[in-house]
């Protein structure tokens, strides 16, 4: 399988966390369906057969199951997730977007609309898993995750965000239920300015566990811009070897991501199909180690990473 998959909370929902400042077209559901369904389909003529989804992503979800059913391949493999609500109605400038919820209820009630994935659907995840909300501690979550691991055949996974990624990854990967333990998927955020999961996550593939990367473009801050000139030695690094390689900056962050962690897939959160072509380049070249060591020089610290992060808004 190759590396890249493609997460899908753009096409589900016309507003996201990104740093683009360009105006959207008003919204159109049926136009804005068809897209999402046209942006699966090319994703799966280049290969891609790893898709990330949640209902906190809007119509992504519901797109997927309606794309599904003109599929057969059983290469296809599809994760989702619980917890997260969304509730911005496709409207730019809701106040809220998603609420977050971490009960019984609440992964009950969307594991009876999120099973219309299967039988392409393999992986079920906590989204955002946090402290917080004590779902690492929530014995009837955690019991009924188990029956479903068992009864259902599913990986179960959470995502993390946030500063303090690497202890909820810790405390995660010790959770047992009946002696066994729980989680076999992780998906984290990795990417050039946050490799703070680097050395956990290496460490848990060893022991078979599949690990996930997400917002591998840092939301789009690691495309060189003139918004955020603290990394214009870093742009530079980037056109440098994007012009040596014949790809996008895009595909080079992408690409450090697949070699610098071992991951099972690294996610393209791309919804123009100019920008996810571009992406899939990083399967076609492989960085030299003292590129991937420059690269590594970059990272900040996850506090810095994670407080620029909370200040970008939904475009
Ligand atoms: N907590 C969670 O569980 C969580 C959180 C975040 C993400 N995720 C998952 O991870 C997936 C990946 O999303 P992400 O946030 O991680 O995205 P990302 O890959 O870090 O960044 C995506 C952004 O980069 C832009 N982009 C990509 N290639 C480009 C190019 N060549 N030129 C210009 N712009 C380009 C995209 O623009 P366009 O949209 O215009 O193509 C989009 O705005 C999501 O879909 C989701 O499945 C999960």
């Amino acid at each position: 399988m190759q590396k890249i998959g493609l997460g899908t909370a753009a096409i589900g929902r016309p507003q996201y966390i990104n740093i683009k400042s360009k105006e959207t077209k008003p919204f159109d559901k049926k136009s804005f369906t068809e897209d999402g369904l046209s942006v699966l389909e090319l994703a799966y003529e280049n290969g891609i057969r790893y898709f990330d989804t949640s209902p906190g992503y809007g119509m992504a979800e519901s797109i997927l199951i309606d794309w599904l059913k003109s599929k057969s391949d059983s290469e296809i493999e599809l994760a989702t997730k619980w917890g997260y609500t969304y509730v911005a109605e496709f409207k730019k400038d809701a106040l809220v977007h998603e609420v977050k919820e971490h009960s019984l209820e609440k992964l009950v009630s969307q594991w009876e609309v999120s099973k219309q994935l299967k039988p392409f659907l393999n992986t079920y995840q906590i989204h955002s898993a946090t402290f917080e909300t004590g779902v690492l501690k929530n014995k009837e979550v955690l019991h009924t995750l188990s029956e479903y691991q068992k009864k259902i055949d599913l990986k179960i996974g959470l995502s993390t965000t946030g500063a303090n990624q690497l202890e909820v990854l810790k405390e995660a990967y010790d959770v047992e239920v009946n002696g066994q333990q729980l989680f076999d998927v992780f998906q984290v955020t990795h990417n050039i300015l946050d490799q703070s999961v680097t050395e956990f996550c290496n460490k848990m593939a060893l022991d078979e566990k599949r690990i996930i990367v997400k917002e591998a473009l840092a939301n789009g801050r690691l495309l060189p811009n003139k918004n955020f000139t603290q990394y214009d030695l870093l742009y530079n690094e980037l056109k440098k070897l994007a012009k040596k390689y014949d790809v996008g900056a895009d595909a080079i962050a992408l690409r450090f991501c697949v070699q610098s962690l071992d991951s099972y897939s690294v996610l393209s959160g791309a919804l123009e199909k100019e920008h996810l072509l571009s992406n899939l380049k990083a399967n076609g070249f492989v960085l030299e180690e003292e590129e991937l060591f420059l690269l590594k020089s970059f990272a900040i610290s996850t506090d810095s990473y994670w407080n620029e992060r909370k200040k970008l808004s939904w475009n």
